[in-house]
């Protein structure tokens, strides 16, 4: 709602910065994806969560306003919406993968992750070896997608676009398990409106490190983001924000 003051004459105009919008960081996320991207009619952006508040963060270094928009993971994760000028940044809890890379250009990982099964609380399955002939929920384009069809054999995967339907599809009964990131399983399993319904039984160490990708050409963003997010790590804000979802 308010103007951003300006009177800085050393601020980068959006310009440099090889913004769509000139002084809008235009971002595209797949939500919702909690704890790192959720809707929030209350907020600034209509949006909230870990990845949204980093986000922001930077864009108050870089001195531009944010806009989100929800996107597919799949047309984030395929460059689609960043090649074809969409965004100018995906927040979206995507994992740096070598065939990502080739697509679009990667910040910096801002958040280490790994895999996890996710099953009902009194259900006998405890491992991924447990998974023979059961309807396991994975999203589509994911790394957990990957995950399954690498290690979950003789597991009937069930694909989703998103994962809000695959979570909701568990809930139904309509699947015993969802194999997704270890930080949204945890959200899931500690939804206070499912009184415990869910539990996470197995965690995988894939090493995953999230980013924010962006057009590989556009180096003057690429830059201007690791340098707000290395300023964030050593003024401790990226520490704050990472406490206020993450403290144990
Ligand atoms: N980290 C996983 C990947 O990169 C899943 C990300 C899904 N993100 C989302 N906002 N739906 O494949």
């Amino acid at each position: 709602t308010a103007c951003s003051s300006g009177g800085s004459s050393t601020s980068s105009s959006g310009n440099d910065l090889g913004l769509i919008s000139d002084g809008t960081l235009t971002v595209c996320s797949d939500v919702p994806y909690p704890p790192f991207e959720d809707f929030d009619k209350s907020s600034d952006t209509g949006f909230k969560g870990f990845d949204v508040d980093v986000v922001n963060s930077i864009a108050a270094k870089l001195d531009v306003k944010v806009e989100i928009k929800d996107s597919s993971f799949d047309a984030l994760k395929s460059g689609l919406a960043i090649n074809s000028n969409q965004c100018d940044l995906v927040a979206s809890a995507m994992t740096i993968t070598p065939e990502r890379e080739q697509a679009m250009g990667f910040s910096d990982g801002y958040y280490d992750s790994e895999q996890s099964l996710l099953v009902g609380a009194d259900s006998g399955i405890a491992s991924i070896s447990d998974l023979s002939g059961v309807k396991v929920g994975v999203q589509k384009g994911t790394t957990g997608e990957a995950y399954a069809n690498d290690h979950a054999s003789g597991a009937d995967i069930v694909v989703f676009p998103s994962d809000g339907e695959m979570y909701a599809a568990l809930k139904a009964g309509q699947v015993d398990a969802l194999l997704q990131d270890l930080p949204v399983n945890i959200d899931h399993q500690n939804d206070p409106s499912q009184s415990g319904a869910f539990k996470v039984v197995e965690t995988y160490d894939t090493g995953e490190k999230y980013g924010f990708a962006m057009k590989k050409t556009n180096t003057g963003l690429i830059d201007a983001v690791d340098k707000a997010l290395g300023d964030m790590k050593s003024d401790g804000s990226y520490q704050k924000i990472y406490d206020s979802y993450f403290a144990t």
